[in-house]
């Protein structure tokens, strides 16, 4: 028997996307940005991403669609996003979910976007349960062993900033462009970063909890003691200080790592491994960090391409297929969820 043909569609942030899987396989996968839309605010607008999604998602779905080279009628469920998120984006994905749904006649499964990162390693490498995660994105960071679809155990997470978020506001604060990870990534090549001694939160404090709002903090006190008279920044101080920065979240994050690891561990999985999702995944040094772990652990280190790293509409495609197989179906009571905690 062939594999199920699922259409998934994401727009709980600031991405339209949507994409057709069958099985592990990509058909096709569609993602509209907005960055052009928020970047004259410096942040995510949530009115105007509703609005760009409810403009768009038609036209994503349609493209999806036929790059895939299949009809409508072909598909055998509709998965979507119905959380957590930016409550209008979540809406305009659901409705058409449920609009398609009910024209098509076919199956509605609702998709948390969380379990969408933390299940994409299967997507994309076959990866067994259970397995650690470190889901790290501009809205979330968590340590997850991931035992099934819906069988997540959180360890820890962060009490306050997500990562991404925290190398956004680093941008923004340096002049750098958005989104502030790469940016700050970039400029921190050619840095010091031993020059800045920035903090390392919450590393004494027992367990796998996370901290990076002191961060933002700290930047903002060392660039004003080396602000030039005309209100700006040398390239090689600005430089240093992403270097710092970046180092200091790589290391909360690695030995937050060790401590989720060992609490992994102690399960004795049979094939044991870990993996990392969302946005700052793309992060090289942070990856370095884990790999690092994971060599030194003899355990299997898995990071998915980029472009299935960030958000798409495959992940809840896949998460969704997952869903399907066990059986589980959405109706037209399904809600869009501003909070959904896995
Ligand atoms: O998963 P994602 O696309 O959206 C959310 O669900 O949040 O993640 C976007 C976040 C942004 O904050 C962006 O700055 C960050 O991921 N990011 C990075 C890098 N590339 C993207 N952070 C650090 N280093 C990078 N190379
Ligand atoms: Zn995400």
């Amino acid at each position: 028997m062939t594999d199920p043909l699922i259409l998934g569609l994401e727009s709980s942030c600031d991405d339209t996307a949507a994409a057709v899987l069958r099985g592990r396989h990509i058909l096709s996968s569609v993602v509209m940005g907005q960055a052009e839309l928020h970047a004259a605010f410096g942040g995510i607008v949530p009115e105007i991403a509703a609005r760009a999604h409810a403009e768009k998602l038609d036209l994503a779905v349609e493209q999806a669609i036929a790059e895939a080279g299949v009809h409508l009628s072909d598909l055998d469920a509709i998965a979507v996003t119905a959380g957590p998120g930016l409550i209008g984006g979540v809406l305009s994905g659901v409705m058409m979910a449920k609009g398609l749904a009910a024209g098509l006649n076919k199956p509605l499964i609702g998709v948390n976007h969380l379990a969408g990162h933390a299940l994409t390693p299967r997507l994309t490498d076959g990866l067994a349960f259970p397995y650690l995660m470190l889901l790290v994105s501009g809205g979330h960071c968590q340590f997850l062993i991931v035992r099934g679809a819906q069988d997540f155990t959180r360890l820890g997470g962060t009490i306050d900033d997500a990562p991404g978020e925290a190398f956004d506001k680093t941008a923004r604060l340096l002049g750098l462009p958005q989104p502030g990870g790469p940016s700050v990534q970039d400029a921190a090549l050619d840095g010091d970063e031993a020059r800045f001694r920035f903090p390392r939160p919450l590393l004494d404090r027992s367990g796998c909890d996370l901290s990076f709002s002191g961060l933002k903090t700290a930047l903002l006190r060392m660039r004003d003691q080396i602000v030039t008279d005309q209100g700006g920044l040398y390239a090689r101080d600005r430089a240093d200080l992403c270097a710092g920065f970046q180092a200091a979240v790589r290391d909360v994050l690695a030995e937050k790592t060790r401590r989720a690891l060992a609490l992994y561990l102690a399960d004795s999985p049979a094939a044991p491994a870990i993996a990392i999702a969302g946005g700052v995944a793309a992060n090289t040094a942070i990856r370095g960090a884990l790999q690092a772990i994971s060599d030194e652990a003899g355990v299997v280190f898995t990071a998915p391409p980029l472009k299935l790293c960030t958000d798409n509409a495959a992940m809840i495609a896949y998460a969704g297929a997952e869903l399907f197989a066990a059986g589980e179906r959405s109706d037209m009571t399904l809600a869009a969820r501003p909070r959904w905690p896995l």
